[in-house]
């Protein structure tokens, strides 16, 4: 196993971009993905332990935290946390901290992947996409120096009632969303949404995509579609698809990424 490991949970990029970005500046990494149930929970002989995942509804993605519960993570690592959003963290950072005790921890702002409530360049604070992408590598190797440092963060992670019931709340308006998915005819049956969902919730039917309900809200099979056939009704038609600009669909389809 490498000196640092970091579990990541992304849907759209950003996340993987941050921990791609951190593992650079630690060297000697592996990115194990937690999209689905990582393929490695004991990391015990790792020197540090990250967590990037991103807020959904207020919260850690419910899949993300079912995931944390099971990793063996001893209390000897450097464990840290980063959480991305578009404008607030929400209470997962506070949730993983029941998890695992986190040493550091620290949020970032990018771009807007919940493309059904936002277009994607409402992050606060705004800045276009250039500019996002610019501030997150730097957010992401000023992490990297604090994790070499082993700089703590004695302030326990924001949590507030509002956003706990958000969070709670999610789970139900993420299901009903995912009944809006609708593929047009512009689909081609590439397959690289059935290979992209963390749930295996979608299948190919005749060559064309078929979406089921059993959706974890990630979005990547809508925003990294390379026909853009997936929609979620007239509001997501009109609005630009998002995924980082750095991250392809089949990075997120890997299980552990090494970075030396
Ligand atoms: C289903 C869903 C819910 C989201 N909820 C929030 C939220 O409550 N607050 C927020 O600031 N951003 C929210 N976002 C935006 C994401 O946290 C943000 O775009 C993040 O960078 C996405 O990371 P990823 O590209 O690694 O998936 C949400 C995105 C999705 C897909």
């Amino acid at each position: 196993m490498s000196k640092n490991v970091i579990f990541c949970y992304s849907g759209t990029g950003n996340c993987l971009d941050i921990a791609k970005n951190i593992a650079r500046g630690l060297g000697d990494t592996d990115i194990i993905m937690m999209r689905s149930e990582p393929a490695v929970k004991d990391v015990q002989q790792a020197e540090t332990v990250g967590f990037v995942f991103p807020c959904y509804g207020g919260g850690a993605p419910a899949d993300f935290l079912k995931f944390a519960k099971d990793l063996l993570v001893s209390r000897r690592s450097f464990n840290y946390a980063v959480s991305c959003s578009a404008s607030y963290a929400g209470t997962g950072l506070y949730e993983l901290n029941k998890i695992v005790t986190l040493d550091y921890w620290k949020t970032v702002t990018h771009h807007c992947s919940c493309i059904w409530l936002f277009p994607h360049d409402l992050m606060l604070p705004r800045l276009p996409l250039d500019k996002a992408q610019e501030r997150s590598e730097k957010l992401a190797a000023e992490i990297a120096e604090d994790v070499k440092a082993r700089r703590k963060v004695t302030k326990k992670p924001p949590h507030n009632l509002l956003n706990a019931a958000e969070n709670k709340g999610f789970g139900s308006i993420g299901s009903k969303k995912a009944e809006s998915f609708k593929v047009s005819d512009k689909c081609v049956g590439c397959g690289t949404c059935v290979q992209l969902c963390p749930r295996g919730n979608i299948q190919l039917s005749a060559g064309k995509a078929v979406i089921g309900t059993d959706c974890a809200g990630c979005l990547g099979c809508l925003q990294f579609c390379p026909e853009g056939a997936i929609s979620m009704g007239a509001i997501t038609d009109k609005r630009e698809h998002y995924h980082n600009p750095k991250v392809k669909a089949a990075d997120l389809m890997e299980s552990v990424i090494h970075i030396d």
